[in-house]
């Protein structure tokens, strides 16, 4: 192993994607966002009209399916780019059932789990501690109020040139709270506790400091 499984989870809207680059940035460590390989099958299936009940059209699209997150934050399915794509408000609320669908579960986590392998990667999503890699050195999960994380994703999706209000963030972030609490991620009985970090009232530079210096206490 070349470097620590870092595992993050944590709310929708904590800021877990931008912290976990720029805290594999630091380490000089890959990210692995989870999150957006959930969002590529998404986008895969919706545009071929498969539904997320469709097991097996699933299983032989995910079989044909290539997903790549490179270095540089891009995500392509197939060669393509669609970075952007898997960001579209739309996408975000198709992507629970989806990812709810278990032959993608097992066509992703085993892909995850040959990501980080070789460790030195920060990975990044919600079953990261009790399923994907229960053998993390590290496990953090991040926690801020629902108000900041609405401030948060609306900055964020306008930054993005989208057209979208601060109630629909609210909303489509209230249901992802939800579906999330609904689901059973298992239980992180393996290795290390789980270090809960809020990040309401701190900043993102912050919240980078803190996971890295935790890093660098277990070795990093
Ligand atoms: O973190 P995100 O918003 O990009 O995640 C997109 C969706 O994928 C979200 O609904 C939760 C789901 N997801 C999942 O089920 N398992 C993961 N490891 C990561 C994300």
């Amino acid at each position: 192993m070349s470097g620590l499984v870092i595992a993050i989870d944590g709310v929708v809207g904590a800021g877990k994607t931008t912290t976990a680059r720029m805290v594999a940035g630091r380490l000089g460590y890959r990210h692995l966002d989870t999150g957006a390989m959930y969002r590529a099958v998404t986008v895969a299936a919706t545009r071929r009209g498969i539904a997320a009940g469709h097991t097996a059209s699933l299983a032989s699209m995910l079989a044909a399916l290539t997903i790549d997150l490179e270095p540089d934050g891009r995500v392509l399915l197939n060669g393509e780019d669609v970075s952007d794509a898997i960001r579209r408000p739309e996408v975000t609320r198709a992507v629970g059932a989806y990812s709810d669908a278990p032959v993608v579960r097992k066509a992703l986590v085993a892909q995850q789990q040959r990501m980080g392998a070789a460790g030195g990667i920060v990975a990044e999503g919600r079953d990261m501690a009790a399923v994907v890699f229960p053998c993390a050195e590290l496990k953090i999960s991040m926690v801020a109020d629902l108000d900041e994380r609405v401030e948060r994703r609306y900055r964020e999706l306008q930054q993005k040139g989208m057209v979208i209000t601060p109630e629909q963030v609210r909303v489509d972030i209230e249901t992802r709270d939800r579906e999330d609490a609904a689901r059973d991620y298992g239980v992180a009985g393996e290795g290390p506790e789980v270090t809960e970090i809020d990040t309401t009232d701190m900043t993102l530079e912050g919240q980078v400091d803190h996971i890295v210096a935790l890093a660098r206490q277990h070795g990093a």
